[in-house]
């Protein structure tokens, strides 16, 4: 038995009494505040899966197993020992041995600042074939991630079917999961099912986006149908922004087993003698304090373990030009609309696409991609000029671009046609209007291109405080000019592997720059790229109404600094419903507060609603953007309402949300116990965004102690169709 030196997080046999030495020798337990994870590494004996939950100590390693020897499987299942399992790895060796057999050589920890890291080295039996396993373990944060790194000295290439992050397994009983699905425009709604014998899998195939249909995260509620509030549940996120593959399995045995990874279906990797792949990390969460719990894990870890970038800042309220103008971008226009936001209040104004193309001019969706210049003939003084009208009206300026993207029309593709993805041997498919294609991020030159686009715009125009970073085509052509045939199949890989090198450089030179991942929407709201974006768009459905669901099932696993939320138009341009404005400032107010609409078509009402929400805003944007979520009358349980609030980590403040989902004659209403608050604290309460117009309502100016709010309840202000309140709590 080795004797594995490690510091308090790990423990070893001889702590351990006798008795326990066969079963949980060589035990290695990463904890976090709160959770812990416990492996078995016996040098020379595969290494196995012990438990994952509530925080252990090393002496209490032994009552996991007298309570339950069950759970205890290899980590790392490899095709091979023995071959009629599922497995994690899949590799076929350089002599065409498709079978590998790891055990435990070695076992290290080490201190990086906040986190603890494991990593427990396995070698192949037979094979110099090695898979290192990492474990990083937060001091302060309930967050463990784990990631794989392959490597070999084989004589040959070795080639990888199968390479996933991470394995875990669950006992059976009442387990449920709760995973976001959706589509362009019905982006992250929430899908609550029990595991049941089988194969779940969630996937997902685009190639350069991979949040519209699935997301790459996943909730287990241990205790039967999730719940927000109460409950122990697992989260698990996959950071990767290209195909995934999720897999919970439920066999003849007491587990389900959850595999996560690259989707491997559509990729295999062949690995060089001394190449190191690294797997993406997934990060698993455990809280006895429902949904909700597992949530502020995730967000803690975004706002404070780099994986969000500037997590710890809150942002501008801006006014974005989409839905305003499109792509009917011109001087006036722009400038107008900035007045009209600083007037408002607002902090940066944002110009979307259309500003862009010379020889072809972007007046339409299908030209000139690539072509990233000033459309002189929309813009004649060009971008300075528009700088320094936001800076003139004391706001800051943004622009949109799309920088993986080529269409056929413009002049990049006319010199590059080489650039584009393209299936070898075959003709293009197009996307989005009918020219779009992507670029071959795989190739460094494209890599430098992309790099140059940024560049170019920050250094000739370095008040530029924002770039709106769009991706509205998937990977339709299967094909790198760049990579060597026999290195096709790494595509999926290396785009995203060349998008983090391409944002590496970006942040490296421009690390204050505010990011904005849109994807046609959320198809790009994945832990892969958030650590250098600020923020992603949660859909192009700016409904006010669909965006209740829609923000609700991205705030499960993402802080609302993260989520970029818009105020638009009525009636609305995706579902044509006229919502008041009220709602629709209330709704928007819940994340990262925007505009998305033509300030000069606003009625008075409108105006006066919006700046009315914007200057309230700001007195609580740190608690709303920086806060604690508890998410309190799920939309999804068609209670007619859906509830929820944020507080400050001293309690001292919170900030609560209600919207009315349905409108009936004699409807019942639940009265709603908040969440988070102190109970021995009393806290005075005040209506934000009070209707243009209406008095404050019964609630404003009264106080209640936390604990008559928290187990009584409220009653909520709620008449009519599309009534909303925005309370702020103060303790007194
Ligand atoms: C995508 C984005 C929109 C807008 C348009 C511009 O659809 O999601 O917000 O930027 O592109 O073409």
């Amino acid at each position: 038995m080795k004797n594995y030196m490690m510091g308090a997080a790990v423990a070893f046999c001889s702590l351990l009494p006798a008795s326990h030495s066969f079963a949980w020798s060589g035990s290695v337990l990463v904890s976090t505040p709160n959770t812990s994870l416990l492996l078995h590494a016996n040098e020379g004996e595969d290494l196995r899966f012990a438990y994952f939950g509530d925080r252990i100590e090393e002496n209490q390693i032994h009552q996991i197993h007298d309570a339950w020897d069950g759970l205890n499987r290899t980590t790392y299942p490899t095709f091979g020992s023995p071959a009629n399992q599922l497995f994690a790895l899949q590799a076929v060796h350089a002599d065409g041995n498709w079978t590998t057999d790891l055990t435990v050589d070695q076992v290290e920890t080490t201190d990086t600042g906040n986190a603890r890291q494991t990593v427990i080295t396995l070698k192949d039996r037979v094979y110099p074939f090695t898979v290192k396993l990492y474990y990083k373990a937060y001091n302060d944060i309930d967050m463990i991630e784990t990631w794989s790194e392959i490597s070999h000295t084989e004589k040959k290439t070795v080639v990888l079917k199968r390479f996933d992050s991470g394995h875990f397994m669950i006992r059976r009983g009442d387990v449920w999961i709760s995973h976001l699905h959706g589509s362009w425009g019905d982006e992250a709604g929430v899908t609550t099912e029990p595991l049941t014998p089988g194969i779940k899998l969630i996937e997902n195939v685009d190639g350069a986006r991979n949040a519209h249909a699935d997301h790459a995260e996943v909730m287990f509620s241990l205790d039967g149908k999730p719940q927000e509030n109460e409950g122990r549940v697992i989260g698990a996120a996959l950071c990767w922004s290209g195909n995934y593959a999720i897999r919970m399995a439920t066999d003849n045995n007491f587990v389900h087993r959850i595999f996560a990874g690259i989707d491997s279906e559509t990729a295999e990797y062949n690995l060089a003698p001394k190449e190191v792949f690294a797997t993406p990390k997934l990060a698993l969460t455990y809280s006895q304090e429902g949904l909700s719990g597992a949530s502020r894990n995730f967000h803690r870890w975004a706002r404070h373990a780099g994986m969000l970038c500037h997590g710890d800042r809150v942002r501008d309220i801006l006014l974005n030009s989409w839905e305003g103008v499109y792509l009917d971008v011109d001087e006036e226009k722009m400038s107008q609309m900035m007045e009209d936001i600083a007037a408002m209040g607002g902090e940066l104004f944002v110009m979307d696409d259309g500003w862009f193309g010379d020889k072809y001019r972007r007046v339409q969706d299908n030209s000139s991609l690539g072509d990233w210049v000033v459309d002189k003939k929309k813009l004649p003084n060009g971008l300075e000029n528009l700088v320094q009208t936001a800076q003139k009206n004391g706001i800051k300026f943004g622009i949109w671009i799309e920088p993986e993207a080529v269409n056929s029309k413009s002049e990049l593709f006319e010199k590059h046609p080489e650039w584009a993805l393209q299936a070898l041997d075959r003709p293009l498919i197009y996307g989005r209007g009918g020219t779009q294609l992507l670029l071959d991020v795989c190739n460094p030159e494209v890599q430098d291109f992309i790099f140059g686009i940024v560049d170019n715009l920050l250094t000739q125009h370095p008040q530029i405080a924002y770039i709106k970073w769009d991706a509205n085509v998937e990977l339709r052509n299967y094909g790198s000019t760049y990579l060597p045939r026999d290195k096709q199949s790494h595509i999926y890989i290396d785009y995203h592997r060349g998008l983090e090198k391409i944002m590496q450089r970006i942040r490296a030179k421009y690390p204050d720059v505010v990011i904005q991942a849109c994807a046609s929407g959320g198809g790009r709201a994945n832990y892969g790229v958030m650590p250098y974006f600020d923020e992603f768009w949660v859909s192009d459905n700016t409904d006010a109404l669909q965006r209740i669901y829609m923000q609700w099932g991205s705030s499960y696993f993402y802080p609302s600094n993260a989520m970029a939320q818009h105020i638009s138009a009525a009636p609305n341009h995706q579902t044509g419903r006229v919502i008041p404005i009220k709602f629709r400032c209330d709704v928007a107010m819940s994340g990262r507060l925007g505009l998305e609409l033509q300030p000069s078509k606003m009625t008075e009402e409108e105006r006066a609603q919006s700046t009315q929400a914007i200057k309230d805003y700001k007195t609580v944007r740190d608690v709303i953007q920086l806060g604690n979520l508890y998410r309190l009358v799920s939309p999804y349980d068609h209670k007619g309402i859906a509830s929820l609030m944020y507080t400050d980590d001293a309690k001292d403040k919170a900030v609560f949300f209600a919207y009315k989902m349905d409108n009936f004659v004699n409807q019942v209403v639940p009265r709603v116990c908040l969440r988070g608050l102190d109970p021995s604290k009393n806290y005075r309460v005040k209506e934000l965004n009070v209707r243009t117009g209406a008095r404050p309502c019964f609630l404003d100016g009264k106080t209640f102690s936390g604990r008559l709010l928290m187990n009584t309840g409220i009653e909520l202000p709620l008449g009519g169709d599309y009534a909303s309140c925005v309370l702020e709590l103060t303790a007194e």
